[in-house]
């Protein structure tokens, strides 16, 4: 019984247990060699034999038990957790500045009555030049160019074909916003990416003019960029809008004397936009005899860098929290 005082585990216990008990273990041993103990004494040494089996077996499942109880104090103590201990803070994201100001932007139109469209970002050729009166082989395609699926699908470049998806689908009045992301195999630098987001306008119904156009827009530029914001509509050039102009809101920094901010133009382009042309609503099946519209679209980077004094656009995408951490 000394052999068991010593143990201490429950290893240690089953060494034990193989020794005294175990196919080769010392008692096993004693009743092994019974056949040489005379036919008078052999049960009573049988009955010692088993008695003590009993008797250890007995000894061993008190021990066990002990041995348990021990083991699980060990472990309740070395889990105590140390409620005085400081906590691991976790750290709360915040949107993403292009959001922010995307969020704002699609508040603001939505209080002035428009829905939101959406479409493909991998789209038909058909959709983002053809239907725009960019046939194949136009040189305006030049300025656009994309990453090709196929011959006939590619990477939107502008969010201009949700303007030819919603017309074939919904007939006057029409009036949406279409955000999303748009595509160029531009190089890299600060004001250049291969992707880019837009925010597309249009704005089809009876009587549609001009003065609607200019009437939304400069509103959404107040909204944005305060009440006494001075804008200027320029003449321009887009396939399919006739007559196109582009936005331009007087340079804030300097107004309008020249600046870094406004690379000494006195002016800032803000958007592109225009009469939504015939033949454009025709290929839609809307009669262009009786229904007129306008478009616009909106580069959500420009508008943000100009928001918050950003003046490389890298800085959006390579999601270094030193940057985003600061809006
Ligand atoms: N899609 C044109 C661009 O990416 C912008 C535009 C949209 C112009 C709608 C006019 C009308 O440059």
């Amino acid at each position: 019984m000394d052999a068991l005082a010593c143990i201490t585990s429950k290893q240690q216990l089953e060494s034990f247990r193989v020794e005294f008990l175990g196919k080769k273990g010392r008692l096993t041993q004693v009743l092994r060699g019974m056949g040489s103990v005379s036919p008078e004494q052999r049960p009573i040494i049988g009955q010692l034999a088993n008695d003590i089996r009993l008797f250890i077996e007995e000894q061993m499942d008190t021990l066990l038990l002990q041995l348990e109880a021990n083991e699980l104090e060990v472990k309740l103590l070395q889990e105590k957790i140390d409620v005085t201990m400081p906590g691991k803070r976790q750290r709360i994201g915040k949107k993403h500045p292009l959001t922010t100001v995307l969020d704002e932007l699609v508040d603001i139109f939505i209080g002035m009555g428009f829905t939101i469209a959406e479409g493909p970002e991998v789209e038909l050729d058909y959709y983002n030049f053809e239907a725009l009166n960019l046939p194949k082989g136009h040189p305006a395609r030049d300025t656009q160019d994309t990453f090709y699926i196929s011959d006939n699908v590619l990477l939107r470049t502008q969010t201009s074909p949700v303007q030819i998806r919603v017309m074939e689908k919904k007939k006057p009045p029409i009036k949406i916003i279409a955000p999303g992301r748009v595509y160029r195999s531009d190089t890299v630098d600060a004001t250049h990416s291969p992707l880019f987001h837009q925010i597309e306008g249009l704005v089809v119904d009876k009587g549609i003019t001009m003065a609607d156009l200019k009437g939304t827009l400069e509103i959404l530029c107040k909204k944005l960029y305060g009440n006494d914001t001075k804008v200027r509509f320029r003449p321009h050039h887009f396939p399919f809008t006739e007559p196109s102009c582009e936005l331009d809101i007087l340079c804030p920094s300097c107004n309008g004397s020249g600046c870094r901010v406004c690379k000494s133009e006195g002016w800032i382009e803000i958007l592109g936009a225009g009469m939504v042309h015939p033949r454009v609503l025709e290929r839609c099946g809307i009669n262009p005899e009786i229904y007129s519209g306008f478009a616009f679209g909106i580069g959500l980077e420009r508008i943000t860098m100009r928001r918050y004094g950003i003046y490389d656009l890298r800085l959006f995408f390579e999601n270094d929290l030193r940057f985003l951490q600061q809006f």
